[in-house]
Formats: C-alpha cells, sequence, structure tokens
C-alpha cells in the first residue's frame, strides 16, 4: 500500500466557516499522507464538506455525491466521505440515499477524521457519527492547508445559539462554544509570519464570543496589534449583540477594515419577530445610524430572505421602503427554503413558489440599483487594494478589495499578490470596480 503519496480531493459548500474547516480538515489528513488534488481521477479520498442551509445547497450536493459513483468503479479502493452540516442532518439516512458513501461525520466529531479515516483504511467498513454535536472541536490547533496565500480565514467560535426560526444551523452546528483568546492570537501571528496580509475572523455570531470572559471587541483590539497584519475582517455579525464597544474598536481600530456584514433578513417588524431575531426595524436602523456616524466610511452588506411565512405585499413593500431607507453596499437575497425541524417549517400561510421568485426579482432589481449608485459614487476616487490575484479571464488584469470589501479590476505592473496598491478608480459597475494604478 502506499503510505505517504495518498491524494484528497475536497469539495467544499456553503459558508466561509465550511471553507476554514475544509482547510483544518486537509491539515488533519496531511498528517496521515493526503496531500491535495484537484483531479478526481487522481483522488483516494473524496470528502464532502457540506451545507444544507437551503433545499438547493442540499440538492446540489446530493446530485455531485452521485456523481462519484462513477470514481468508484474505475477505482474500488476510492474512499468516498461526507463531512459537515448536510451529513449531521441527515446521518443514516445519506449512506440510505447513497450507498457508495463509506462514511458520515457529523460537525462535532471533525477532530475524529484521521481516526475515521485508518480505520475505514483498515476495515473498509461504512461508518456514520452524527453524535456530539456541540462538542469540542480538537482539531482546531491543526495548522490549517489553506487555500489562499493573501487572506486567511480563522474560527474564533463554532455554533450558534440563536434559533432564528427559519434556521437550520443551530441544530447541524450545535451550540455556541468559542476558542482561547491565546489560540487564536498565535494561529493568527504564525499566519501572518508565513506571508498572509488580511484575516477574517469567523464565527455564526462572532458579536457573542466569549473567551474565558475575554469579548468580541477586546479580542479585536488584541488581533489588531500583531504586527505584519494589514487588514483584519470578521463575520457575521448578528445586529442585536452589535454592541458600542465595537463600533468604538473599529473607529479606533488600525487595521481593521470598514465593513460590517450585519444581515437584517427582512424589514418588517412582524415577520422580524416570527422569524425570531428579536430587533425591530427601528432598532436597525439606529444602529446603522450608530455605526455610520462612528465610521463614516464604512460599508455595510446584509442578508435578506424573501417569501418567509406570512409575508404580504404589504410586509414586502415595507422591505423595499427599508432597503431604500438604509442603502446597502451590497445584499445576499435569498428565497425561504423550508427545513423540517425548524419551526417556520410548520408556520401557516407559506408562501408560493411563483410569488418568491417574482419578490426576489423586485428586491435584486432594486439592490442592484443601489449598489451600482453607491460604486458609481466612487468613480474618480483612489481607493486601497489588497493584490488578491489575476482575473480569471485575463492574466493582465489583476483583481483585489478595497478595504470596504468591494472587488476591484486593474491593469497590473509591477506590483505583486499580497501588495497594497492604490488605485483611481474610472468604472463602475453593480459587483465591481475598474481602475488603473496610481503611483
Ligand atoms: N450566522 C449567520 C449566517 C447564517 S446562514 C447569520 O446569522 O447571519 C446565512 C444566511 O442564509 C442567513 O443570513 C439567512 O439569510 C440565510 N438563510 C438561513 N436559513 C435560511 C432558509 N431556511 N431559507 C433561506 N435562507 C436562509
Ligand atoms: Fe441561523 Fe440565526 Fe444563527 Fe444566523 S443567527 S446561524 S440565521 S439561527
Ligand atoms: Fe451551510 Fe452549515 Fe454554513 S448549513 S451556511 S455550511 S454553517
Amino acid at each position: 500500500m502506499r503510505v505517504m503519496d495518498k491524494k484528497l480531493k475536497i469539495l467544499t459548500y456553503g459558508c466561509q466557516m465550511n471553507v476554514a474547516e475544509s482547510e483544518r480538515m486537509a491539515g488533519q489528513l496531511q498528517k496521515i499522507g493526503y496531500s491535495l488534488t484537484e483531479n478526481f481521477d487522481a483522488a483516494d479520498l473524496i470528502l464532502f464538506n457540506t451545507c444544507c442551509v437551503r433545499a438547493t445547497a442540499e440538492d446540489k450536493i446530493y446530485g455531485k455525491i452521485g456523481e462519484v459513483k462513477k470514481y468508484k468503479r474505475q477505482n474500488p479502493a476510492l474512499i468516498v466521505g461526507v463531512v459537515g452540516c448536510l451529513a449531521q442532518k441527515d446521518g443514516e439516512n445519506l449512506i440510505k440515499r447513497a450507498p457508495h458513501v463509506d462514511f458520515v461525520l457529523g460537525t462535532g466529531q471533525r477532530g475524529e477524521l484521521i481516526n475515521v479515516v485508518k480505520n475505514f483504511e483498515s476495515t473498509r467498513r461504512q461508518f456514520v457519527d452524527t453524535s456530539n454535536v456541540s462538542g469540542l472541536i480538537s482539531d482546531e490547533n491543526i495548522l490549517p492547508v489553506r487555500a489562499g496565500e493573501v487572506s486567511a480565514f480563522v474560527p474564533i467560535m463554532y455554533g450558534c445559539d440563536n434559533f432564528c426560526t427559519y434556521c437550520i444551523v443551530p441544530h447541524v452546528r450545535g451550540r455556541e462554544r468559542s476558542r482561547q483568546p491565546a489560540e487564536i492570537i498565535s494561529e493568527i501571528r504564525e499566519t501572518v509570519g508565513a506571508g498572509f496580509k488580511e484575516i477574517t475572523l469567523l464565527g455564526q455570531n462572532v458579536n457573542s464570543y466569549d473567551g474565558g470572559g475575554k469579548t468580541f471587541p477586546e479580542l479585536l483590539r488584541d488581533v489588531d496589534e500583531i504586527p505584519g497584519l494589514e487588514r483584519l475582517r470578521f463575520m457575521t455579525s448578528h445586529p442585536k449583540d452589535l454592541s458600542d464597544e465595537l463600533i468604538e474598536v473599529m473607529a479606533g481600530g488600525k487595521n481593521i477594515c470598514e465593513h460590517i456584514h450585519l444581515p437584517v433578513q427582512y424589514g418588517s417588524d412582524e415577520i422580524l419577530r416570527r422569524m425570531n431575531r428579536v430587533y425591530t426595524v427601528e432598532k436597525y436602523l439606529a444602529l446603522v445610524e450608530k455605526i455610520r456616524a462612528a465610521i463614516p466610511n464604512i460599508s455595510l452588506t446584509t442578508d435578506l430572505i424573501v417569501g418567509f411565512p406570512g409575508e404580504t405585499d404589504e410586509t414586502f413593500s415595507e422591505t423595499l421602503k427599508f432597503l431604500e431607507r438604509v442603502r446597502f453596499d451590497m445584499a445576499f437575497t435569498f428565497i425561504y427554503s423550508k427545513r423540517t425541524g425548524t419551526p417556520a417549517a410548520d408556520f401557516p400561510n407559506q408562501v408560493d413558489e411563483e410569488t418568491k421568485h417574482r419578490r426576489l426579482e423586485i428586491l435584486m432589481e432594486l439592490q442592484n440599483k443601489i449598489s451600482l449608485e453607491k460604486n458609481l459614487a466612487l468613480v474618480g476616487q483612489t481607493v486601497e487594494v489588497l493584490v488578491e490575484g489575476a482575473s480569471k479571464t485575463d492574466g493582465n488584469i489583476f483583481s483585489g478589495r478595497t478595504r470596504q470589501n468591494k472587488l476591484v479590476l486593474f491593469e497590473h505592473g509591477a506590483e505583486k499578490i499580497g501588495d497594497l496598491v492604490r488605485v483611481k478608480v474610472e468604472q463602475a459597475q453593480t459587483w465591481l470596480l475598474k481602475g488603473k494604478i496610481v503611483s
């Protein structure tokens, strides 16, 4: 048997947390001889790191799991494993639906991955474990194999206690658990030492971080002091927990970027109440005002759900008005997806598919108009861009992001990936800016 030359193909779905966790799993598996490949044919182990936040995500993943059956026919020694949120949710049922899957490992069990793979290599016995959903994650201090070279994700907490009535995440990720500040700081020092310029702290709700008494703003301030770090970001913030202290730390920060992703989900009090979001439209607007007063060049992005049960033409038009009032830089818009086991799945007055799609179109059209207007206002200005790489379609064009997290394309000269450059914005589109380097 080949010992030190095995190939791992990871397919990652879902949020940034999954991206971060795939990097950590690659780090674990490296210890038992697996190195990453992009190529299905070359793989000895195919790992699906999955998401179940919406039915569309699930369908896509099941489709892809079905597709890898053919690689198993070509190479019967191939191991197929499924981990992450969908694995946690479906467990045994996943094996029933896709019998060619060799192991299913829930979110709390991620630290056991090495043992599970080693066991399977020797016993070839199918294995499912979705117990211990709120378990401690024992691999969190394993050095991840990071995908990029400039920007790195660092999880600071796992799980969620908020139980928004539409959301499956607390069910598949368990209760909130925070990493110790010393471990986070040491990982970031190491990562910055390895040449990374930008760190994004991750958690389902970073504002309720509790690292043995250390709050999120305190942690953020400490990380901001790390030498060599050039940009510091975080996500996601729940509006109910975004404190004055955080705004203060951001306003006085050195490298903390002027961007907050602040999911509002909806713009009507009645729906927000039934979503269990625990804030009102007025409270959210007051928070936005406070943030903008303290950090005038802040960019705000959000998540929105259309078609939540009980949505009417009135609540929907309130949401449109709300969007016009806040004027987000960008919004991720989702169609409500019924998740079995969540309260909203059993709420009366579910909205029909056609209405959901129609409303989504209207919502996106309005937000796109606002996003474009906000970007057009930047034409003529010079922005600081962290160079992230060459554009996929044209090697002469580089791409990067502003501190406000806006994507910028520009013709490159002598600068390198990882450099901070100044770009004069010449053109604006809904999703990106185009410009030229200024010296
Ligand atoms: N913890 C983060 C993100 C969680 S999931 C937060 O609270 O903001 C990312 C987004 O998916 C959510 O913000 C929400 O807009 C969306 N989402 C969650 N459950 C959904 C569902 N059942 N249907 C449609 N969108 C959903
Ligand atoms: Fe889901 Fe709400 Fe938790 Fe976000 S805060 S993960 S939307 S339950
Ligand atoms: Fe999906 Fe799990 Fe993230 S359900 S959005 S991968 S926390």
